[in-house]
């Protein structure tokens, strides 16, 4: 089945998320043939749950420790107590604007893999790496995270293009298409569910023609997830 992630990064305030919550489950009843999964921020793991059960919660983010004296951070076994079923590891804002690299990715996915977290692992080029006709070599480079984690259990890599992030300027399809291969032939030794999904600008009005290329499993959506109407469009487009 496919899967539509919402990433509400930084935004939404506790009476904010409790009427998503509302607004998102009269819309959510009526979708199927889609697994749906939120991330709120961390203080609103509780108010972003589904009370009748049609939608998972992801983390964000997760420590690369298990546990301790780390002011600031939050274990994954703390999100699995929270009833998180995905946590969402390696978003390039978290490379880009705090400094995680591979090395730290490997220790995040192990961890998450220690609490029963499914990874929703991102990889995606800036525009000059594209431009410099680097973006198959990116990819692989960033997909190198991957190579302890066990490949029998399940997993989902984001394919986010750094250009498309919050721009209004996604990725054409045959774009996603071309990506979203590669990374499924690096992966092609896994024997776990492994689910590809595109990210960068995902909107309504452009989900349905994402949706329909070959490699595409569903959306991490930013912006367009923080509306319920708009997130449940894109979570029908990922249905179909
Ligand atoms: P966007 O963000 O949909 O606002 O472009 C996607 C993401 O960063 O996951």
């Amino acid at each position: 089945m496919n899967l539509a992630v919402a990433n509400w990064k930084m935004n939404k305030t506790r009476a904010e998320a409790l009427a998503f919550r509302d607004a998102f489950s009269r819309r959510a009843a009526a979708l199927s043939g889609v697994e749906i999964a939120i991330a709120p921020a961390f203080p609103f793991l509780a108010e972003a749950a589904d009370p009748g059960g049609r939608w998972a919660l992801s983390g964000q983010d997760c420590s690369g420790e298990k546990g301790g004296a780390f002011t600031g951070e939050v274990s994954s076994a703390m999100l699995a107590s929270c009833g998180c079923r995905y946590v969402i590891l390696g978003h390039s804002e978290r490379r880009l604007r705090f400094g995680e690299n591979t090395p730290l990715l490997s220790r995040k996915l192990a961890r998450a893999r220690e609490a029963g977290l499914t990874p929703v692992f991102c990889v995606g080029e800036t525009l000059a790496e594209r431009e410099a006709g680097a973006t198959l070599d990116v990819l692989a480079a960033q997909l190198s995270a991957l190579a302890e984690d066990p490949g029998g259990e399940a997993l989902a890599v984001a394919y986010e293009p750094v250009w498309a992030i919050g721009t209004g300027c996604n990725a054409a399809p045959e774009q996603a298409e071309e990506a979203m291969r590669s990374i499924r032939r690096a992966l092609a030794a896994r024997t776990g569910g492994l689910r590809l999904l595109y990210g960068g600008s995902v909107t309504p009005d452009n989900a349905a023609a994402l949706a329909a290329q070959p490699s595409v499993n569903g959306f991490l959506v930013g912006g367009a997830s923080l509306d319920p109407e708009s997130f449940s469009r894109i979570c029908l487009a990922a249905a179909a």
